[in-house]
């Protein structure tokens, strides 16, 4: 399947405030490339000075931005083979930066779970690979190929929110112990399906699994908490965050990551203390709209949420005093579902 982007214009839109545009000099980041659909639109958007800097740790990924007929020759872009979580030092390595705008929509793309010899999906069977960037790294087989029965209920249960994980981490050593190991994408649906006894209705029992394999070998969520960590040191005041996350475990961490930076907590032990300086104001968090999800089923769990950079310097102190703050300076956003776009003025 072709990859179909996910909240194509509100995400490219929310990178800038509404009534302003994207400033004319600005930097701008796509840490996911992808097959490059916010990327080109980000382009089509920005002046003649502006730069956009992509990545993507997937090695087809830049091969599509660089060769071949979607080829992206445009001076203003360049994209760089590297994990999100270095996306700092790369803009710093390009002698570029402050940036005022990031976007990340992370997890897998269609091209990735479709081509069965990426090892993804258990509709295919495949080499047990689940690596995004193939160029290095251990596979999900490797990973089972020494992994104890406690690490793997612990992967299994930790990121794929499995009830029944430390059955199927006992049958997977136990298959290794007879000398059977798991080396395919068949094989490991069908130790999962051997084992998990009940599953959810029109869920395959290897789901979340496989979910939790991925997240493991990439070192998933690791990623995230250190791109988003760099948004408050590389994002310029008034620049723009904006995370798509497609599953709970990543969006509880873009959510208390943007709370923790933009709300306001009075400690009750202390209520006359000195308001502490936030770093982020929460703009809204938005879904795909039912005529986007009709025609991209795959977009149906996305959350895009996006936050403002304030003018608070970056410091240790300001980071770890997150959470008490002057009423009024820098609220977050109030309810769900808040429009993305609004509020702010250049700096
Ligand atoms: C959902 S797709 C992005 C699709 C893209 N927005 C588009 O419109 O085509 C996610 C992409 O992010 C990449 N990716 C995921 N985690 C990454 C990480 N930690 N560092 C760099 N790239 C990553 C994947 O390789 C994949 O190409």
């Amino acid at each position: 399947m072709q990859h179909r982007t996910v909240l194509l214009h509100e995400a490219v839109e929310a990178l800038w405030d509404a009534a302003e545009g994207p400033h004319p000099q600005g930097v701008y980041v796509d840490a996911t490339f992808g097959r490059g659909g916010h990327s080109r639109l980000i382009l089509s958007r920005l002046g003649p000075e502006a730069r956009l800097i992509a990545l993507d740790r997937d090695p087809d990924a830049i091969a599509h931005a660089t060769q071949g007929p979607d080829a992206i020759t445009d001076p203003r872009f360049q994209i760089v083979h590297a994990p999100f979580s270095s996306w700092a030092e790369v803009i710093a390595d390009l002698g570029l930066g402050p940036v005022q705008g990031l976007l990340m929509d992370i997890g897998v793309s269609s091209p990735q779970i479709d081509n069965p010899a990426r090892g993804f999906s258990f509709r295919f069977d495949a080499p047990l690979d689940m690596r995004m960037d193939t160029t290095q790294g251990e596979s999900a087989a490797d990973f089972l190929a020494h992994a104890s029965v406690d690490e793997l209920t612990e992967v299994i249960r930790t990121y794929g929110e499995e009830r029944f994980a430390w059955p199927i981490a006992k049958a997977l050593v136990a298959r290794r112990d007879e000398g059977q190991p798991v080396r395919t994408t068949g094989e490991l649906s069908a130790v999962v399906a051997r084992t998990v006894k009940t599953r959810e209705v029109g869920q395959d029992p290897a789901t979340r699994t496989f979910q939790a394999l991925r997240i493991h070998v990439n070192r998933e969520l690791g990623e995230l908490e250190d791109a988003l960590a760099s948004a408050l040191t590389m994002l310029a005041p008034g620049g723009r965050l904006a995370v798509i996350s497609f599953h709970s475990l990543e969006d509880r961490i873009v959510k208390t990551f943007i709370a923790k930076h933009s709300k306001d907590e009075v400690d009750r032990r202390v209520p006359f203390a000195a308001p502490k300086p936030l770093m982020l104001h929460a703009i809204g968090r938005l879904k795909p709209s039912e005529s986007e999800v009709s025609g991209n089923p795959r977009s149906r769990s996305a959350v895009l949420r996006v936050a403002e950079r304030t003018e608070v310097p970056w410091s240790p102190e300001s980071e770890a005093g997150a959470g008490r703050a002057s009423r009024g300076k820098a609220g977050g956003a109030k309810g769900g579902g808040a429009k993305v776009g609004g509020r702010g003025g250049r700096r």
